[in-house]
């Protein structure tokens, strides 16, 4: 029996490492729902370059006030671009039939990306492009092999390559760098900012709730620690008189 309960505790205290992808080489994201200017960031940067192809459609437009610390007027003018209504989920400008016809796969939706595939997972991805020397594959990506994605932020990051080293016989990937002369607009710290905000607002869509919930939480353990207080002062009031 004491054997069992073991198991029973060891396997929820390794389950958040499976559900978070469990991935050696991650880099780590260290996501903050709770950061608002890091989502604000993140929101702008991802209406400005993802949303050409991909949707977030469990995700409301008039979520993003309250997450974000600003009013829907401000997120109005900065983020949407063409007819909607405030109860509308976060579309892609781009027809996921012409997606597929010309990238060959169809960008998937990502409200759920950042907890099916871990925050960590999706900043190193974005981490990780770089300009393969075949031409017929152009960018590549040294965590999604071969992804269909190009690298959407290469004018922020640069142009990575490369290096390679053999291992059974075949070219492997080492390492990738950015040569000089080839950064882009942003230094590497802030192109890593930059990513952060991304995964930060992507963690945010994959459970918008979870600010809130963390808040509620707080006060949930709080009553709780009153409560059992309360409830030790009455029984040794009640037992007072038996004992
Ligand atoms: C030009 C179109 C295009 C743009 C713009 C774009 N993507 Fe993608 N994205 C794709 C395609 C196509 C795939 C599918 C890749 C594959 O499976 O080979 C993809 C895949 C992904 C994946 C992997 C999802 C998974 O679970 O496999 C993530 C994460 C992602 N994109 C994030 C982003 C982010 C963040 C941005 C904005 C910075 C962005 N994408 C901009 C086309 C695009």
């Amino acid at each position: 029996m004491r054997k069992l309960l073991l198991i029973a505790l060891l396997t929820c205290l390794s389950a958040p490492a499976w559900s978070a992808g469990g991935g050696g080489d991650l880099m780590d994201a260290r996501v903050d729902v709770s950061d608002e200017a890091s989502l604000q960031r993140g929101a702008k940067l991802f209406a400005n370059n993802c949303m050409g192809c991909h949707s977030a459609e469990y995700v409301r437009w008039n979520a993003l006030p309250e997450a974000l610390g600003v009013s829907m007027e401000t997120v109005e003018s900065n983020l949407i671009y063409g007819d909607y209504t405030p109860g509308d989920t976060i579309n892609a400008a781009m027809r996921s039939a012409d997606a597929s016809d010309w990238f060959g796969a169809e960008p998937p939706d990502l409200s759920l990306t950042a907890r099916a595939r871990g925050a960590d997972w999706v900043y190193t991805y974005l981490n990780s492009f770089y300009r393969d020397p075949d031409a017929s594959i152009g960018w590549n990506n040294t965590l999604l092999a071969n992804s269909s994605m190009p690298h959407v932020l290469w004018r922020m990051q640069g142009v990575p390559e490369a290096r390679y080293e053999e291992s059974h016989g075949e070219q492997q990937v080492a390492e990738v760098v950015l040569p000089e002369g080839q950064q882009g607009t942003l230094s590497e710290s802030g192109y890593h900012r930059a990513t952060r905000d991304i995964t930060n607002f992507m963690a945010f869509m994959a459970e918008p709730v979870r600010a809130k919930r963390q808040e509620i939480g707080v006060w949930v353990i709080g009553f709780l620690v009153i409560f059992t207080i309360l409830a030790y002062l009455l029984k040794r009031e009640y037992w007072r008189d038996i004992h």
